[in-house]
């Protein structure tokens, strides 16, 4: 029996994940012909620096977005930090050095918006209603969520149970219906699809005809999966990252103690050869190669001469970004003003937002 329920859900999820890639892909095509059709929130969790995994899996797409005339939103989801840990660690600096990494790459405060939860309470005050569409059942079901508690070792608290609805309210805010994600985030847009539909269906509309919140679409990107340098996922508490913020030194230190295999001859193989493989497609990235070749070229080299590679290329790709980073962490003050301006564009949105909800809800007095 508890055999064919998951069973049924994971079929379920299958459907679910090709019918996304679909919509995105349609999207993907889109996108350049008709920018303006679409708004783009997306965010980071500022549990750590930002690393080389976040570099090739999302941010170089979310420049590419912005500069495509997509109108942007980067939130730095300061309450998501609290969702399955003690305490909010060395939070100023992280959001601080987020800032000063997405105007390094090019994120353009005059064209984007940057903005942290906790400087916007109407956004989150759409937590409530939006709480009250969804189950309890729904809430526990959510496979990202679960996940998420067993690697945190810890109970699961109240709001990494809900997190997935404060996030439809990042969404939703600001009524963005396009958002960059990986897989692992596609039940949490599922849920904020979910959300605006039933709003819609239980309180009403603030104007006839026109439903508050557009319905959200994930946008998948091709983006690269970077594994850690012992070949697992990366992840700052793994201690397997490499920062951006990093110096070419210490890059070169992180590169030297990756973990590969006893094989001499270097391949292109990343499912039985994961840690060299991760090695190679970080050389490919940075050199705008295919892996292929750049594992025939390496061959009998070994992994010494292809972490020779990875190293120069590396520094190499992320030398201007980390130039750039140097020049803003030293300028803090402007750092805050970018933000501050982020946050009061996200209030205005967010006001004109929950004015609209109190509308629907007749809960204007
Ligand atoms: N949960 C996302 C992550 O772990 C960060 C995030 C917060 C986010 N709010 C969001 C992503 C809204 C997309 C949309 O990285």
């Amino acid at each position: 029996m508890a055999q064919t329920e998951s069973e049924g859900s994971d079929v379920r999820l299958e459907g679910t994940l090709q019918a996304s890639m679909a919509r995105s892909a349609a999207i993907e095509q889109d996108l350049p012909a008709h920018p303006g059709n679409y708004r783009m929130l997306t965010g980071d969790r500022p549990t750590g620096e930002l690393h080389i995994g976040h570099y090739f899996g999302s941010l170089l797409n979310r420049v590419r977005l912005q500069d495509t005339g997509v109108q942007t939103w980067v939130l730095i989801a300061d309450y998501q930090v609290i969702t399955d840990r003690d305490g909010v660690g060395p939070i100023r600096e992280r959001v601080m050095s987020a800032v000063a990494t997405y105007l390094a790459m090019g994120i353009d405060p005059a064209r984007s918006t940057i903005f942290t939860h906790s400087a916007v309470p109407a956004l989150n005050q759409l937590m409530l209603p939006f709480l009250s569409v969804v189950t309890d059942a729904e809430l526990r079901r959510n496979p990202t969520v679960k996940s998420e508690m067993e690697d945190s070792g810890r109970p699961l608290s109240g709001l990494l149970l809900t997190y997935p609805v404060h996030q439809a309210a990042d969404i939703l805010f600001c009524k963005a219906n396009v958002v960059p994600v990986g897989k692992d985030q596609l039940p949490h847009l599922e849920i904020a699809r979910v959300i605006a539909r039933r709003f819609d269906e239980r309180y009403g509309r603030a104007v006839p005809d026109h439903p508050v919140f557009p319905s959200p679409e994930a946008l998948l990107s091709a983006a690269p999966n970077i594994l850690g340098t012992d070949g697992t996922k990366m992840s700052k508490s793994k201690g397997n990252t490499i920062e951006i913020g990093m110096d070419a030194d210490q890059t070169a230190k992180l590169v030297k103690r990756a973990v590969t295999d006893s094989e001499r001859h270097i391949t292109y193989d990343p499912v039985n050869r994961p840690e060299v493989s991760n090695l190679v497609l970080l050389a490919a990235l940075c050199l705008g190669r295919d892996p292929q070749d750049i594992a025939d070229q390496i061959g009998d080299g070994g992994a010494g001469a292809l972490k020779r590679m990875v190293t120069e290329a590396l520094n190499e790709t992320l030398a201007p970004v980390r130039a750039r980073r140097t020049e803003l962490m030293a300028a803090p003050d402007h750092l805050r003003e970018v933000l501050r301006q982020g946050n009061e564009r996200a209030n205005e949105r967010a006001d004109a937002t929950l004015a609209q909800v109190r509308q629907a809800m007749q809960m204007v007095y």
